[in-house]
C-alpha cells in the first residue's frame, strides 16, 4: 500500500484526477469506479477542468457505480445514479451508455446485486476504483464487521450513516432510505488499482486504522492492505494520526 500525504483536499483532488487522466491517456475506454459523497468532488472538478481544457478526452471512458440506495427511483435527484450523472458523467462528457450501476428499484434486489457483479466482470473489471472512507472505516456501504470477502449485496444503513446523509434530503432523516446496494469488499478488491481519498481531521482515526491497524472487518478499509496496487491519498489533517 502506498500512502501519499498532500497539503489539502484540492491537492488530493488534483493528484487523483491526474492519475485518472494518465489512465485515460493509456486506455481511453477505461472503466472508472466512482464513489459519491463530499470527498471525491475535488477529483471530479479537477478532471472536468482537464476535459474542458482539452488535456483529457474522457468521452470513451466508462463509469461504474460503487453503491446505490434501494427503492429510490433512478430519476430521484438523490439516487446515486442521478448524483453521478450530474457530478461525473455530464461534466466529463460521458453518455449514460457508458454507465454501469445496479438496479436499486429491482423487485428482486438479490438478483440485481448478482447481476451487477456479473456486469462488472463482463465489462473487463474496474481499472481504477476511487473510494472515500467513513469515519468508522467503511468503504462503499460496507459498514464495520462486513465480510472482507463480501460480494455486491443489500445492506441496512446504520442510524449514524442515515443521519450523516440526511443533509442530502433537506435535513430530514426520515427521507433517507434504509437500505442500499453496495459493491462488496471482495468485489472492490477485484479492481486493478484502488485509490482511497480521505480529507479532513474527522477521517484521521479511520485512516490510521486503515493503514497501520490490523486487517480486520471492524475497519473494512483495512482490506486495502491485501491489494497489490492500493494508493491512499490523505491530506495533512487526515494523516494526523499516522505514526
Ligand atoms: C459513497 C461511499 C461512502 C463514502 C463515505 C465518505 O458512495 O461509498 O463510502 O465514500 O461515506 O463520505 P464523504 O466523502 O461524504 O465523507
Amino acid at each position: 500500500m502506498e500512502v501519499v500525504i498532500v497539503p489539502d483536499a484540492a491537492a488530493g483532488g488534483e493528484l487523483v484526477a491526474e492519475a485518472m487522466a494518465q489512465l485515460l491517456g493509456r486506455r481511453p475506454d477505461a472503466l472508472l469506479g466512482v464513489a459519491t459523497g463530499s470527498t471525491p468532488l475535488p477529483v471530479y472538478e479537477a478532471l472536468a477542468a482537464k476535459v474542458r481544457s482539452g488535456a483529457v478526452d474522457a468521452s470513451r471512458a466508462r463509469i461504474a457505480q460503487l453503491d446505490e440506495y434501494v427503492g429510490l427511483p433512478a430519476d430521484h435527484p438523490e439516487s446515486y445514479r442521478s448524483v453521478l450523472r450530474r457530478e461525473v458523467l455530464e461534466p466529463l462528457g460521458i453518455g449514460m451508455d457508458g454507465f454501469l450501476g445496479p438496479d436499486g428499484t429491482a423487485e428482486d434486489v438479490r438478483a440485481a446485486c448478482a447481476a451487477y457483479d456479473r456486469t462488472l466482470a463482463e465489462a473487463g473489471g474496474v481499472d481504477l476504483q476511487l473510494l472515500g472512507i467513513g469515519t468508522d472505516g467503511h468503504i462503499g456501504f460496507n459498514e464495520p464487521c462486513s465480510s472482507l470477502a463480501s460480494r455486491t449485496r443489500i445492506k441496512t444503513l446504520t442510524q449514524q450513516t442515515r443521519a450523516d446523509n440526511a443533509r442530502f434530503f433537506d435535513g430530514d432523516v426520515d427521507q433517507v432510505p434504509h437500505h442500499v446496494i453496495t459493491q462488496g469488499i471482495g468485489t472492490i478488491l477485484e479492481a486493478r488499482h484502488l485509490v482511497l481519498l480521505a480529507t479532513g481531521e474527522g477521517k484521521a482515526d479511520a485512516v490510521a486504522a486503515t493503514v497501520e491497524g490490523p486487517v480486520a472487518a471492524v475497519c473494512p478499509a483495512s482490506a486495502l492492505q491485501l491489494h497489490p496496487h492500493a494508493t491512499v491519498v490523505v491530506d495533512e489533517p487526515a494523516a494526523a494520526k499516522l505514526k
